[in-house]
């Protein structure tokens, strides 16, 4: 049986990757020793991927360029490991996937949606994730939380404005495909969020 794909997706700073750790070890202690929960990242999560989030986090580039990398470290993650886990029956949990290129290179940079889903088309066919948790707080939540926590990369240091657009754009996309997502409010205190999360997982 084909494993199960579930990506964790929202602005800097909403807490999604708080709970990623957390909830893969709830969803592994529920599914027993029969079926492993792979955890991942974008862009990331090959060696190549690393390489290329490297370039993307940190180097200034032509807005294009940076959703073709994108998409370009998404193939390989694909080949490489989202493919692979799921033929296995296993589950895959993802800290972001393309509802993020939607969001921050088409919401927040202002790249055609349509650029967008031909990509999308070109490097996914039909897969799509089967559950998106979408993490999602006000801007100024957000930008509190990221305060003196970490410094800044290429994303990190854009404007309210910005953020703004791709908050938006996550929405969007949650309202237009509401059987595949989830919206957490995440300004909740990180308990709260567990119960919902653990709802979440007893649902699976
Ligand atoms: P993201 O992965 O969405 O960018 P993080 O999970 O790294 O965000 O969280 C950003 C910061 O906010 C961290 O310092 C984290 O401890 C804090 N944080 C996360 N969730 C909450 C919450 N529900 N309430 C208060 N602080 C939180
Ligand atoms: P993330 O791993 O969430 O950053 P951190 O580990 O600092 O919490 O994501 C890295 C950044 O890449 C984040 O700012 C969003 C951005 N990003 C895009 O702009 N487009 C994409 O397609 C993806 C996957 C990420």
């Amino acid at each position: 049986m084909r494993g199960t794909f579930i990506t964790f997706e929202g602005i800097d700073g909403a807490g999604k990757s708080t709970h990623l750790a957390w909830f893969a070890g709830q969803l592994q202690q529920r599914l027993g020793q029969g079926r492993r929960v792979v955890t991942t990242r974008e862009p990331g999560g090959t060696a190549l991927g690393e390489d290329l989030r490297q370039l993307l986090l940190h180097r200034p580039m032509h807005l294009e360029t940076e959703a073709l990398l994108m998409f370009a470290a998404r193939r390989e993650h694909l080949a490489e490991v989202i493919e692979p886990a799921l033929a296995r029956g296993d589950w895959v949990i993802s800290d972001r996937f393309t509802d993020a290129t939607f969001a921050y290179q088409g919401g927040g940079r202002g790249l055609a949606r349509e650029r967008l889903e031909t990509l999308e088309r070109w490097v996914q066919g039909d897969l799509q994730p089967d559950l998106t948790l979408l993490f999602d707080v006000p801007l100024e939540v957000a930008s509190a939380r990221l305060a003196g926590a970490r410094e800044p990369d290429k994303f990190e240091a854009e404007s309210a404005a910005f953020f703004s657009r791709t908050r938006a754009e996550y929405l969007r996309r949650a309202e237009e495909a509401p059987a595949r997502f989830r919206l957490i409010d995440s300004t909740r205190p990180i308990a709260e969020i567990q119960k919902t999360l653990e709802q979440i997982l007893a649902s699976l």
